[in-house]
């Protein structure tokens, strides 16, 4: 049988010198709490749990029941474990301090909520630091998804490239299934919001997707972060949410979105940049702070850079 998670982690003990019991702990924590959101989701529409909550969180954005569901699952796991000294969360205004060192969690709880209600895929992403959250991304002791598509899937790396899992709803564990998932150097797929392109505050941008175009590149956008980076993970290519003149500072987060998946593309030889800076280079300021995202292979993402300062 295809090795489990929490003997994966045993195993990799010996080789990731900060992997101790405690982040052990905490890992399988915040993936049982994924478990639980799966359960959830895969059934939601039994539930009467889509659908909008009816608040607006502080991003300004509307709630979906289960961002709010996802959010208490995961928050219920971290405290209930005792790992965690620092808690961020999409869906809280502040950090929760626990205690005074130790672990600290960021996370989006569900991520691609516009896509919750249409059945297509969305997923929760985490970034533990030690001690505090407020630490540039490259400092990151570990890092990963769950996405809840076709197929549950953990994807993470704590250092030392990066590892793919799969839910078996038999033994109900996540299964190795990707030991070793690599960036191919160069893809011919593109990953933005075109309807923006308009908004686009560079005209390099502008030039480079035509430029993509006529290399016969294809399109793929879902709308789910974590979807349209694992697809960019596995196939290589170039996911961008750029700034624009309505989000001059792009819309997708730092300490829970732009950070751990840039620390994912770089750990399986990709490139993670805000077209200025390397993502995992910046040292977060505000919680829930926002950076343009340009992620994927190397060869796109120079590329790209070569457009955006020609
Ligand atoms: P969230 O649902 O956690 O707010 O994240 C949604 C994000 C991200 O998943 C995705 O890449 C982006 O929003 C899509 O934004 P647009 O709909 O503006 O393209
Ligand atoms: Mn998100
Ligand atoms: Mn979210």
């Amino acid at each position: 049988m295809a090795v489990p998670f929490t003997a994966y982690l045993l195993t990799a003990k010996e080789e990731i010198p900060h992997l101790d019991d405690d982040l052990i702990l905490l890992l399988n924590e915040i993936v049982s709490a994924t478990k639980e959101i799966a359960g959830k989701v895969r059934k939601a529409g039994l539930l009467s749990i889509l659908g909008s909550a009816g608040k607006t969180n502080v991003q300004g954005e509307e709630v979906q029941k289960l961002d709010e569901l996802a959010n208490e699952i995961l928050l219920e796991n971290l405290k209930n474990c005792g790992k965690a000294c620092q808690i961020a969360s999409e869906e809280i205004e502040d950090c929760l301090v626990v205690s005074e060192s130790g672990y600290t969690v960021a996370f989006d709880p569900l991520d691609g909520s516009s896509n919750i209600d249409v059945n297509v895929s969305i997923g929760t992403i985490f970034s533990i630091h030690k001690d505090s959250l407020m630490k540039p991304g490259r400092e990151q002791l570990a890092a990963g998804y769950v996405i809840y598509g076709p197929s549950t899937m953990l994807v993470m790396s704590l250092g030392k490239g990066v590892v793919g899992f799969t839910f078996d709803p038999e033994s109900g564990n996540f299964l190795l299934s990707h030991p070793e998932i690599k960036l191919p150097e160069k893809g011919k797929i593109y990953s933005i919001n075109e309807a923006n392109r308009d908004k686009w505050t560079s005209e390099g941008l502008r030039k480079f997707i035509d430029y993509l175009k006529g290399e016969k590149y294809t399109l793929r956008y879902v709308g789910s972060m974590v979807a349209d980076v694992h697809r960019t993970l596995l196939k290589g290519g170039i996911f961008v949410y750029p700034a624009d003149k309505k989000n001059t500072n792009g819309k997708l987060r730092l300490l829970y979105e732009a950070s751990p998946m840039s620390f994912l593309i770089e750990q399986a030889g990709g490139i993670g940049t805000t077209g200025r800076e390397r993502i995992l280079d910046i040292v977060p300021e505000d919680l829930h702070q926002r950076v343009p995202v340009i992620i994927g292979s190397k060869w796109e993402v120079e590329k790209c850079l070569e457009f955006l300062h020609f």
